[in-house]
């Protein structure tokens, strides 16, 4: 019998501040009325001092304090995200040298909103070659840095969170049982951040034009999520012989309500098998899946045996599925 992955701990950690609909009322011309029927979101965390690692720091001492291991038992430390606490070194290494994981590994992993699973699916191979590996996967992002807040089309969606997954093996008939990873980078430029990097540096150009911000073409995106999803969904079902009546309960990102409307439609799901939290944290990236896995963890809507689908799509752009018995 093989080696499965399991989840043996989750965690999450937001900033304090929320941020409403009303607020953002004040800041540009938009009103919670248009968010909530275009979006779905009400409130958003926005980090006013906390560093990503911090969050991400956070995240991971409750993942490991609910799983009862110890961060020197960390074999390999996995951070997804888009807005490190600088270039060098990665998140993984502050959150490594935070936790004081010794044994561990640690790298960044950029995969946008994807990239938590995308981290799963890295984690997976590493301890299906070593069954007594114990690895953090952590989706961790401060976007409200790379947002300008004067455009309306994009600070009303986006939030700043962490959530973490600690994962080893077992040779059960349980854990994660399939993962599938796509990118289209044909398409980057209908959501990027295009300024301060090594292609475009801090400069007045890059300033005039708004590039150190996020960028986004939304309703082409739009159009791209709903359908990626949709396909990688059928994909991860098709992979483990399910038929969607399977799903117990699908943790697709959290970007817009509307997408989750379309996706569950899709796949013919009653609401209740589909997760939200969209209202309280809007689109957090490269957290939302693993802050969703937490709540519903911690909130004890997990049960062993139950099916979960888990589905993602983001800048690059990317996508991603990971297929799970609990
Ligand atoms: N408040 C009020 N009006 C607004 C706002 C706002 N915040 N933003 C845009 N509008 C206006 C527009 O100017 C436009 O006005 P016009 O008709 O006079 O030109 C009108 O509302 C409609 O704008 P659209 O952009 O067509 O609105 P749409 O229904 O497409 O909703 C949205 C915009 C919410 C961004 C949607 O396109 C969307 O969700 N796209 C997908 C984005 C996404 O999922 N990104 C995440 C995936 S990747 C990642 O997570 C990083």
């Amino acid at each position: 019998m093989g080696i499965n992955s399991i989840i043996i701990g989750t965690g999450s950690a937001v900033p304090e501040k929320v941020l409403t609909n009303a607020e953002l009322e004040e800041l540009v011309d938009t009103s919670d009325e248009w968010i909530t029927t275009r979006t779905g979101i009400k409130e958003r965390r926005i980090a006013t001092g906390e560093t990503n690692s911090q969050l991400a720091t956070e995240a991971a001492q409750k993942a490991l304090e609910m799983a009862g291991v110890k961060p020197q038992e960390l074999d390999l430390i996995i951070v997804a995200t888009l807005t490190p606490d600088m270039p060098m070194p990665s998140v993984a290494c502050l959150v490594q040298k935070e936790l004081k994981a010794r044994k561990a590994g640690a790298f960044d992993l950029s995969a946008t909103c994807s990239g938590f699973l995308y981290g799963l699916a890295v984690a997976d191979k590493f301890v299906k070659s070593n069954r007594r590996a114990k690895i953090l996967v952590i989706g961790s992002e401060v976007l409200s840095q790379r947002i300008n807040w004067e455009d309306r089309t994009t600070c009303i969606l986006f939030g700043d969170g962490a959530g973490a997954a600690l994962l080893t093996g077992t040779k059960e008939d349980r854990g994660i049982l399939s993962t599938h990873l796509h990118a289209d980078g044909s398409l980057w430029e209908l959501l990027t951040i295009r300024g301060l990097g090594t292609a475009h540096p801090l400069n007045q150009e890059v300033l005039d034009k708004g590039w150190q911000y996020i960028q986004m073409q939304g309703r082409d995106v739009f159009k791209h999520a709903v359908r990626a999803l949709e396909s990688v969904a059928w994909e991860a079902l098709k992979a483990n012989s399910w038929t969607s009546d399977d799903i117990d309960l699908l943790f697709s990102h959290q970007a817009n309500m509307r997408i989750l409307d379309f996706l569950r439609e899709r796949l013919g799901l009653d609401q209740d098998k589909v997760f939200i939290n969209i209202h309280k944290y809007g689109n957090t990236s490269a957290a939302s899946i693993p802050i969703a896995l937490d709540e519903a963890n911690r909130s004890g809507m997990l049960k062993p045996g139950m099916k979960i689908l888990m589905v993602a799509f983001g800048g690059g752009f990317t996508w991603a599925s990971a297929a799970m018995r609990w």
